[in-house]
């Protein structure tokens, strides 16, 4: 494999790395601040989500050093770099999941250009741990997207039975 043809990879990569740390530090901070009714399902919820996204931080960084690059490593390049952006506070539980959803949707679009790049380079090892990452995004996706409806589902749900 040519060291050349890894650049493109290495680059959206490094962008990924970049957008997977603001996003972990906005799931710290929901974790923190979170308030209301639903603050121990989000309190929990968030908290398995920033541990997963610790994990995935490490294997982005891992697998860049693999293809001998070096992954972007300080807060204020991540700042520059990435696609998503800090999140502020002074918002509800239900602010914070739309966040996140939308956050989702721009990550999952960097994971598609990470494996069209690595398609093109014929990486085949970033292509198998992005390809992972997409599906489990979304299933996550799926998952915030059923608690933001509320308890309509379970009305509907109700006028059947009855
Ligand atoms: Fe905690």
């Amino acid at each position: 494999m040519k060291d050349e043809k890894l650049i493109p990879v290495v680059m959206e990569l490094n962008s990924l790395l970049a957008d997977y740390n603001i996003y972990y530090q906005k799931l710290r901070s929901f974790h923190w601040n979170v308030l209301g009714k639903n603050f121990f399902d989000l309190h929990v919820q968030f908290e398995n989500m920033y541990n997963d996204a610790k994990i995935k931080i490490d294997e982005i960084a891992e697998r860049i050093l693999t293809l001998r690059h070096h992954p972007v490593s300080k807060f204020s390049d991540y700042l520059k770099i990435a696609s998503i952006q800090e999140a502020s506070i002074m918002v509800t539980d239900q602010e914070m999941v739309e966040t996140l959803l939308n956050d989702h949707k721009i990550m999952l679009s960097l994971m598609v250009d990470v494996t069209t790049k690595a398609e093109s380079a014929g990486d085949e090892g970033t292509i198998d741990l992005v390809g992972a990452y997409i599906r489990e995004l979304e299933k996550t996706s799926w998952m915030l997207n059923a608690w933001s409806k509320g308890s309509n589902g379970h009305l509907k749900v109700d006028e059947i039975k009855s």
